[in-house]
């Protein structure tokens, strides 16, 4: 696929899913923008990426003020947008019983308020035809003990993203959804242990748990021409996970 002359910007494109598909998009000749909280990690990216096509702006997405920054870098780039990539997001998973505030509101923070209001902020300055991308989850189609307030969000995005396809549809801006299933990440590290993700890759369908790269490939899919037709939909990328999680 070629994406030459797109400008493309993935939220928490430093590690992951948004690192694989920042790269993706970049060795496909568009110029990406990607973002994280830390000028460290965007460093690290930006050396392992090593293309003149790379951009990198700290933004934390989990409040206005950071989105703001975000918005004033998009526009003083005089460039619009076709393709956003809402991708940053983080998992925390305790039992309802134990679960902090602080917890919580972390993840409806970054996971829901952040891809709003960055969605809303950046609609200005996405290009008419643009794609629009929302990660979700398989989980959000279950009900996995300990997901709760994850889970939770990850519901609220793919409403959020539905509503926004029919919102932006005169303009021509498709929305669309990628539900990965357990993905092998640094996020997926934080919550599994080499045991968990054993007892994971047990119950997909393929045995295994995904790459990065398998993500970023049906997200720029979806941006592509091969999808013109394509608009609220929600793929799951999951070995075929979630039947499992639905039994
Ligand atoms: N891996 C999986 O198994 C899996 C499965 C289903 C869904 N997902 C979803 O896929 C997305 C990416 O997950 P991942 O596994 O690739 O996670 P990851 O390895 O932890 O990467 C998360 C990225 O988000 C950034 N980020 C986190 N909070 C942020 C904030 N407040 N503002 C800006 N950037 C922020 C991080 O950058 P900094 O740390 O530098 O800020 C990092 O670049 C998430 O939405 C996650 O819920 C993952």
């Amino acid at each position: 696929m070629d994406f030459k002359n797109k400008n493309v910007l993935v939220t928490g494109g430093t590690k992951g899913i948004g690192f694989a598909t920042a790269k993706a998009f970049i060795n496909a000749g568009a110029s990406v923008w990607i973002t994280g909280r830390s000028t460290e990690n965007l460093k690290e990216a930006a050396s392992q990426i090593n293309s003149p096509l790379l951009k990198t702006v700290v933004s934390d997405i989990s409040n206005l003020t950071g989105i703001a920054v975000l918005e004033k870098a998009i526009a003083e780039s005089g460039n619009k947008i076709d393709i956003l990539f809402l991708n940053a997001g983080i998992a925390i998973f305790s039992p309802i019983a134990m679960t902090s505030e602080a917890d919580f509101d972390a993840q409806f923070n970054t996971n829901v308020k952040g891809l709003y209001f960055t969605l809303q902020k950046l609609i200005p300055h996405l290009a008419d035809g643009s794609s629009v991308l929302f990660t979700s989850s398989t989980i959000a189609q279950a009900a996995t003990m300990y997901s709760s307030a994850y889970a939770a969000t990850k519901g609220a995005v793919n409403k959020i993203a539905q509503i926004a396809a029919n919102e932006l549809a005169d303009r021509k801006i498709r929305v669309n959804i990628v539900s990965p299933g357990p993905i092998n990440t640094p996020g997926l590290d934080s919550v599994a242990n080499d045991d968990v993700k054993a007892h994971l890759a047990s119950g997909t369908a393929l045995k295994r748990v995904g790459k990065p790269e398998e993500i970023a490939s049906t997200i720029l899919f979806l941006a592509s021409d091969h999808a013109s037709f394509i608009t609220g939909t929600d793929i799951w990328v999951d070995g075929g996970y979630v039947n499992h999680l639905l039994k």
